[in-house]
């Protein structure tokens, strides 16, 4: 006898994908410092390396949902710190344009993050994942249309 699909069993097996541009200067330091001190948290994050958060182009992002990411972070030096002088001052404000954008084309704003992560701040990382597994998992899947 075939067993009914339960509709509450495909949200629980939902294993969201995340991607995590991070900065090398803090935000990777910091990814990096969550693994070397075993902190634990999802592995549905893959990290990409970028020199600095302000080399991230709007076009990764949507790239990256374009091809299956469930949920995008960049993550970059607290504001001041940016190694090259004022990176992060555009990526807050491509991250206001974008969170609009993506708004607008129908994903919820749970979807993507702008994260201010040190070298030294391996949990703020692991709970920066944790928190957007959590609300992806409640969120589900894009839809096809991208409709909310
Ligand atoms: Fe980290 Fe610019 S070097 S945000």
């Amino acid at each position: 006898m075939e067993k009914e699909a339960d509709p509450g069993e495909e949200q629980s097996t939902y294993d969201p994908k995340i991607i995590a541009f991070c900065c090398n200067w803090c935000s990777y330091a910091g990814a990096d410092l969550a693994g070397t001190t075993r902190l634990q948290y999802p592995t549905n994050v893959r990290i990409i390396r970028v020199m600095c958060s302000g080399r991230v182009d709007p076009a990764f992002v949507l790239k990256a949902f374009a091809l299956g990411a469930d949920g995008v972070i960049v993550a970059g030096c607290h504001p001041s710190d940016c190694h090259y002088i004022n990176g992060n001052e555009k990526t807050a404000m491509r991250g206001t344009f974008l969170t609009e954008f993506l708004e607008e084309a129908g994903l919820e704003p749970q979807r993507f993050k702008v994260e201010w992560i040190a070298g030294s701040e391996g949990r703020k990382f692991a709970d920066v994942v944790k928190r957007m597994v959590d609300e992806l998992q409640v969120l589900g899947p894009i839809s096809e249309e991208g409709e909310q």
